[in-house]
């Protein structure tokens, strides 16, 4: 039996055994998913969806009321793995009093051994783990535990082989699509190249498949997901680029927006900045981390550029693409950074004039170089330095969203707020949140608003 016969057969008899207690009961088996880290996961979390509901389950957000709770877990910082041992503990009373409920740990974390072993000792009521390379697996892993009632270990180690998983995506007219997997930069401080494997590039044509058909269902905006986007095409043994992806992905008819995450500067070519400002529907918005201002931290994280060289980039991009919104990744607190290596970081934040950046303290990550490295950072210095690089940081992106006063702006209104029925949000082409008040039915839409209001972090206005 292949692969795809094996998933199809192991579907059917979950989905029997499913449907036969739905009959006796009047309900349907309900599952939990939670999501940690990035939006590789949370597009894996879609594709766990897709397969959970083709075998009968229904989601619930009600943890206590589910059959069946899955953690997709993250690993690049330690704070999200503590958090999902806390969450784990919290479980064993619930499985004690509801015994037929099955808990599943799946994700980054569990290509590590070291945190696997953890799972297996110390919480003894997970029933089954898997990794990121065998989503595909996991009806046949269900199946063999309902068979069974032992506990499942499945984990690829070796490089992920691409396997074509539907999505059960989380909105109707936006959505993500993997164009790439795995990581070769080895930055110092990143545990990523040791858990999602080596840079592995999807067929270009499958890829424009899956956005054919995504503008077929009235997709409008899509996301192309990779860890390094920029060397997209490297692994596939033909001259084929990343620009050479977004300017097929542009002739697609009915979506209108092309949006990218992550890019490396590295990698960063005149020919992508070029396609960036010919190419219509690729948005005015570039996520570019620099982790560091420093080049002797910038060195010693691996990152293969300078402050001066990424200053360069951000020069070109903006003479290409004007108007284009910029936001990073910078880590705070990496091992031996001095006062002066910060006051580059602080310095050159203010040189880009951010649109808004992720900010981290710098975690130790097992297993990397830098995690033996000395001098690591006391926390109390890590944490002083974080705080005074968010105070340059929020004037700095209130001083770019105030560029938007007056302004009107293209918004894909996206959902209800939570604190007001009446009012919608939604995101500009630059990526900046936006609320305003409008229409249920207006969700999906693209709609023209004029700011009347800004902030740090959004703009308010009315649609037009
Ligand atoms: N400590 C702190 N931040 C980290 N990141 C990756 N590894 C670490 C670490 N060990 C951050 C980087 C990266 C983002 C996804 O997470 O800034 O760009
Ligand atoms: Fe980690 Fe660096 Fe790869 Fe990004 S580029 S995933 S930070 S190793």
């Amino acid at each position: 039996m292949d692969r795809n016969e094996e998933q199809l057969k192991a579907i059917a008899e979950v989905k029997a055994r499913n449907d036969f207690e739905c009959k006796k009961t009047g309900v349907r088996k309900l599952y939990f998913i939670e999501t940690h880290g990035c939006q590789m996961n949370e597009h894996d979390s879609e594709k766990i969806s897709w397969l959970l509901e083709s075998m009968g389950y229904h989601e619930t957000d009600d943890k206590e009321k589910s059959d069946f709770i899955i953690y997709n877990t993250c690993l690049v910082r330690e704070n999200a793995e503590l958090k999902v041992y806390g969450q784990l503990g919290a479980l064993k009373d619930l499985k004690r009093r509801k015994p037929e409920l099955m808990i599943a740990v799946c994700g980054c974390m569990m290509q590590r051994e070291e945190a696997r072993n953890v799972i297996i000792s110390k919480y003894k009521h997970v029933d089954i783990i898997f990794g990121t390379s065998n989503i595909h697996k996991l009806p046949q892993l269900i199946n063999r535990y309902q068979k069974t009632g032992k506990t499942i270990v499945d984990i690829m180690e070796d490089e992920k082989e691409i396997e074509e998983i539907e999505s059960n995506r989380k909105y109707s007219f936006k959505a993500f699509v993997d164009i790439m997997y795995g990581c070769n930069n080895f930055c110092t401080y990143c545990i990523v190249p040791y858990t999602r494997g080596r840079e592995k590039s999807r067929e270009p044509e499958s890829i424009l498949k899956e956005i054919e058909n995504l503008a077929l269902q009235g997709y409008k905006e899509i996301t192309l997901l990779g860890q390094n986007v920029n060397s997209y095409g490297k692994t596939l043994g033909y001259k084929y680029s990343f620009a050479d992806l977004l300017e097929e992905v542009n002739k697609i008819d009915g979506i209108k927006r092309i949006r990218f995450m992550t890019s490396h500067p590295k990698d960063l070519s005149d020919e992508l900045i070029q396609a960036m400002g010919n190419l219509d529907k690729v948005c005015e918005h570039l996520h570019l981390p620099v982790q560091s201002g420093s080049n002797r931290i910038l060195k010693m994280m691996n990152r293969r550029y300078t402050k001066e060289d990424y200053l360069l980039l951000i020069d070109k991009i903006k003479k290409a693409v004007p108007n284009i919104a910029i936001t990073t990744d910078i880590i705070v607190g990496f091992p031996g950074e001095t006062e002066e290596d910060f006051n580059e970081t602080l310095d050159l934040v203010e040189k880009v004039k951010y649109d808004s950046a992720f900010t981290f303290l710098y975690s130790i990550r097992e297993g990397t170089i830098a995690a033996n490295m000395e001098n690591q950072v006391p926390d109390e210095i890590k944490h002083k330095r974080f705080e005074k690089l968010l105070d340059t940081l929020y004037p700095i992106f209130y001083e770019q969203n105030l560029k938007y006063m007056d302004t009107v702006v293209e918004v894909l209104a996206e959902e209800t707020s939570k604190n007001n029925e009446n009012v919608l949000s939604g995101r500009t082409r630059t990526g900046k949140l936006v609320h305003f008040e409008g229409e249920k039915d207006l969700i999906g839409k693209l709609v023209d608003v004029k700011i009347t209001t800004v902030k740090s972090f959004t703009l308010e206005g009315c649609i037009i």
